[in-house]
């Protein structure tokens, strides 16, 4: 019995740090797509290489080489019993390479929380993110800041501001969203696997309607 979740919205409406929560209290693996271009970009490689080229400008990575970078992460002993998917799939065809591969492992996506903000809301909110340089976790100056300026609460590593959330990316980031991703939201909705989540409240808020979905 495998449970594959994925969060569906907009960047910056708080799905990494929702996922961050989910993963602890399901005990399923975390796999967020952008954190895997960004682990590669520090790294080096030449996957990270080229993502860089692509996410600088608020653009999507081709689909081929997301699909390969995922279904290799999804085939990662951690999976076994599911992960809760963050960032992708992002594309229809994603998608449609998404319900292959959990085939595959006689799995499917079980639940889409689809979470909702205003686009002033994703520009303050990315507006106002650290992320922390060692593994990712997620702060926001004003509504999630950490003890000490500059440092994760969680393993002490430096604190960043990533350079795709300068506003005019983001507002692109934003605009692909709604042409790229978007047709997702119907995709999952005809499969009965959508979830409308309201992301415009405190974390706290946000995270007990989702773990409420993920119980129906
Ligand atoms: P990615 O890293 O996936 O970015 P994104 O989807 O645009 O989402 P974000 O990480 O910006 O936001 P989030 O929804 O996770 O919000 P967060 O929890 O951080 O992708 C980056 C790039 O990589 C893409 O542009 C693309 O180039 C490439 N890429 C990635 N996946 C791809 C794919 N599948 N295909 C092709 N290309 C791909 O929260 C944001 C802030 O708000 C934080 O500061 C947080 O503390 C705060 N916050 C969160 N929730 C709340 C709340 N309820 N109230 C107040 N503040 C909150």
């Amino acid at each position: 019995m495998t449970t594959f979740i994925v969060l569906l919205g907009p960047p910056g409406v708080g799905k990494g740090t929702q996922a961050e929560i989910l993963a602890r209290s399901t005990n399923l693996a975390h796999i967020s797509s952008g954190d895997l271009f960004r682990e590669n970009l520090k790294n080096q490689t030449d996957l990270g290489k080229l993502a860089k080229s692509y996410m600088d400008k608020g653009e999507l990575v081709p689909d081929d080489v997301t699909i390969k970078m995922i279904r290799d992460r999804l085939k990662r002993d951690d999976c076994k019993s599911g992960a809760i998917l963050d960032g992708f799939p992002r594309t229809p065809a994603q998608a449609d390479a998404l319900e292959k591969t959990l085939a595959e492992f006689s799995g499917q996506v079980d639940k889409v929380p689809y979470i909702t903000a205003a686009e002033d809301i994703l520009i303050e909110r990315t507006g106002g993110r650290f992320t922390c340089r060692a593994s990712g976790h997620i702060y926001h100056e004003t509504f999630n800041p950490p003890v000490k300026v500059g440092v994760c609460d969680i393993d002490g590593s430096e604190l960043y501001q990533r350079d795709d959330d300068k506003k005019e990316t983001v507002t692109k980031r934003i605009r692909v969203y709604l042409e790229q991703t978007m047709p997702l939201v119907e995709y999952y909705r005809t499969r009965g696997k959508l979830v409308e989540i309201n992301g415009d409240q405190a974390v706290e808020q946000v995270t007990q309607k989702l773990l409420a979905a993920l119980k129906t």
